[in-house]
């Protein structure tokens, strides 16, 4: 039976349909939701949804945090699908909730939120999403990125990882200290070391997989709580734009740009980014070969840095 034959017959494709998410992945968002409870109004301003399309994790967002959900649970999800001709900036203006959704495909639009389309691996794309939080951190930063699979397990392994390298940078460079990092990965060898790699910044780490992920998938979510980066770590993307440093990983669009908040760091504890110059802190060269270290870590396991 072909893969779309057997969809049809999958109860979380059916009931996307009926309460018009684009996707069934919207329900692995609305279970890992259930079981983390992250999507929660009084907390959430500022989200980022990486490697959206087509759109239902967005659309959950969207629901959860911007329309009104003071409605019985059942109709909670179950909202007009109407798409919206706002532009970003008017979005922008009128929302309390900031949704910024990417995508290297064009999206329909959806109402509430901010889509960019372009590449999560370079600079140019990442310098986007942060200039739309206007130095603000966002509370919670949502991947479900998949590469195009080629069939050859080591290039499709090395493309997704370096998906989740882009992702753990946007998240270095604009997550509040006690936000939420979610990511889709691919459960393996290598994922026991990639949370272990990851509770160098949050306090809480699980590997998931939620009862709407088909089970004989590899795919399995982490979930990272409460981040916490190392005392004086400086994302790579926030490096001072003179260090040799200054790339994000694969990097294709090899801008020379300086990110619009190339002066700030992210060590506070409070609900702002500390934009104060980038000081003695954070241009200390001390400082920059810790966050270094740290990142090479997390690149490639290499603490030889
Ligand atoms: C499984 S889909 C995401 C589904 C989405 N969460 C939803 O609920 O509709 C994976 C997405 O990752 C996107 N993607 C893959 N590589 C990307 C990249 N480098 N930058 C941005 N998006 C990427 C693909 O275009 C694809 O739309």
């Amino acid at each position: 039976m072909g893969r779309f034959a057997k969809d049809k017959r999958d109860t979380y494709y059916r009931k996307a349909k009926e309460l018009g998410f684009r996707a069934r992945s919207a329900f692995k968002l609305i279970q890992l939701d259930h079981t983390f409870n992250f999507l929660n109004k009084d907390k959430v301003h500022r989200v980022v949804d990486l490697c959206a399309a087509p759109g239902s994790w967005s659309q959950v967002l969207a629901r959860k945090l911007i329309i009104d959900n003071h409605q019985p649970s059942s109709q909670q999800y179950h909202t007009s699908s109407s798409s919206s001709s706002s532009t970003n900036k008017e979005i922008e203006e009128q929302e309390d909730c900031i949704i910024v959704a990417v995508d290297l495909q064009e999206m329909a639009p959806i109402p509430g939120v901010i889509q960019i389309q372009g590449d999560i691996t370079s600079k140019t794309t990442a310098d986007k999403i942060i200039s739309y939080f206007h130095g603000k951190p966002a509370d919670l930063i949502i991947c479900d990125g998949a590469p195009d699979i080629t069939g050859l397990h080591d290039i499709d392994e090395y493309v997704h990882s370096q998906l989740i390298m882009a992702a753990i940078d946007i998240t270095t460079a604009i997550l509040r200290n006690g936000g939420i990092f979610i990511a889709k990965i691919f459960a393996g060898s290598g994922s026991s070391n990639l949370r272990s790699q990851l509770q160098l910044y949050f306090h809480k780490v699980t590997l998931i997989k939620p009862p709407s992920s088909r089970p004989h998938s590899f795919e399995a979510f982490i979930v990272c709580e409460d981040y916490s980066p190392p005392k004086d770590y400086i994302s790579r993307l926030l490096w001072p734009v003179n260090s040799n440093n200054n790339e994000i990983v694969n990097t294709n669009s090899a801008s020379s740009d300086s990110i619009s908040n190339a002066t700030t760091t992210n060590n506070s504890n409070n609900n702002t980014i500390d934009n104060t110059n980038i000081n003695n802190t954070s241009t200390n060269p001390d400082n920059l070969k810790k966050s270094e270290i740290i990142q090479r870590y997390m690149a490639i396991g290499d603490l030889d840095a």
